[in-house]
């Protein structure tokens, strides 16, 4: 680069992370131009056109460096970890883990399990008709989810309680640093969903179900290692809880703030699954995704180098206006709706992202045909987090149809 170079802003995940809403402070970044500055060695894309064709770049990796874990984790099991997970793994290795987990979650294979969906959310939210109010975080998002997992993993139901805390805690790792206070609690965390985890192998292995553990413990050796298997369950357990609680609270909050889209909703619940999309949109649950520079990249004059780190920001990248009409809006009849919540179309794309669309249309579609209004009893309450939108509560006053 010559002459006068002006720097890119700063794009600070610190204080990002505390804003009730950082929506103004996308749009002003995006803005400024194509590029900010992370932390060290890392550049943040903040505009829709570069964000979805950077996802799936095969210039890009997913796979870094154990020291880059280390350094973002601290030494021990969590850097290891990390290391093993497919969302951190660049093919050969990828391919392997995708293909033996991904059968288990395709758009067939989460049809056949609907019903079953349809009747949990049942059970959660048809005593919420009669109380009136309910905690969309606590009595319906934290619930869902994990119970709906645990089924498909083969996961014993007495242990689900157990396990939400530390999914919800090993969640907090995925920030690009996590402070050395939060690594006890985290390594506990993860010690101990191992061991849970590797019991069920031993369990499956003598008496198998029908479930994702059984069918692993067919996967020879040489296929894929044992560790490795247990670790990508780990994973899936709290990749597929936090993420899609949040896709729930979010959502309900949304909602419950404007109440013409509910009145939109009720008289069409066909419109649901595109509701499910805006939401997804509107308030994006992962926020964003790191990427390994392998080869070099240019990106508005600048070439990122290898070695370097390209944050992409997925929740800006859905709120830019060249790429969606009145972003700040939510319209549930939004439509076609090219969001970038799962991922883009790379090989990373959400593993999960049939099974979230189904709880959420479950969930949408209950309160659609119940709920003649929901409106919000009390200021919700966020989590804050750098790289997750989530809520800790979201009361709510409901009138039943
Ligand atoms: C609303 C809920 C969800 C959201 C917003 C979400 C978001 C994401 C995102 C942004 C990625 C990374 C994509 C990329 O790197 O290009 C991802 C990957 C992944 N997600 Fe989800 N996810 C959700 C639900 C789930 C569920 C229910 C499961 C489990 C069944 C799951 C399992 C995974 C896995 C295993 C990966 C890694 C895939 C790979 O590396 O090939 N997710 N998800």
């Amino acid at each position: 680069m010559t002459g006068s170079v002006t720097l890119p802003p700063k794009y600070d995940a610190v204080e990002l992370a505390d804003l009730d809403d950082p929506y103004p402070v996308y749009r002003r970044l995006r803005e400024a131009g194509p590029l900010c500055r992370g932390g060290p060695a890392q550049w943040v894309v903040t505009r829709y056109a570069d964000v979805a064709a950077l996802v799936g770049d095969a210039r890009l990796g997913a796979q870094f460096d154990r020291a880059y874990h280390r350094i973002a984790l601290g030494e021990g099991p969590l850097a290891d970890f990390f290391g093993r997970v497919m969302l951190n793994s660049d093919p050969p290795v990828h391919t392997v883990l995708r293909r033996l987990l991904g059968r288990e979650f395709t758009t067939p294979a989460v049809r056949q399990r609907r019903r079953r969906i349809d009747m949990m959310v049942d059970d959660l939210l048809a005593p919420v008709a009669d109380e009136g109010r309910f905690d969309a975080v606590t009595d319906l998002a934290d619930k869902l989810p994990i119970r709906v997992l645990a089924e498909f993993v083969g996961v014993e139901a007495e242990d689900i309680d157990e396990i939400r805390p530390r999914a919800r805690t090993l969640s907090q790792a995925f920030a690009t640093y996590l402070p050395e206070s939060g690594r006890a609690a985290t390594v506990e965390a993860l010690v101990w969903m191992r061991e849970l985890v590797a019991a069920m192998f031993e369990a499956r292995r003598r008496v198998p179900g029908d479930d994702l553990i059984s069918r692993l413990c067919e996967v020879d050796q040489a296929t894929a290692d044992r560790q490795a298997l247990i670790d990508n369950v780990v994973f899936l357990l709290f990749a597929g809880f936090a993420t899609t609680t949040d896709l729930l609270s979010n959502g309900c909050a949304a909602l419950a703030a404007r109440p013409d889209q509910l009145v939109i909703l009720r008289a069409d619940a066909d419109l649901v699954p595109r509701a499910v999309e805006e939401l997804l949109r509107f308030d994006a649950p992962v926020q964003v995704k790191s990427r390994l520079v392998h080869q070099p990249i240019e990106i508005g004059g600048r070439v990122i180098r290898p070695g370097r780190v390209l944050v992409l920001q997925l929740g800006s990248a859905n709120h830019d206006e060249t790429r969606f009409e009145r972003p700040g809006e939510l319209d549930v009849t939004r439509h076609p709706n090219p969001h970038l919540s799962f991922g883009g179309g790379g090989i990373h794309l959400c593993l999960g992202a049939a099974l979230a669309r189904a709880e959420a249309a479950s969930v949408f579609t209950f309160i659609a045909r119940r709920f003649a209004r929901m409106e919000p009893e009390g200021p919700a309450v966020r989590r804050f987090s750098p790289n997750f939108r989530s809520y800790l509560s979201v009361p709510l006053r409901v009138t039943p149809s």
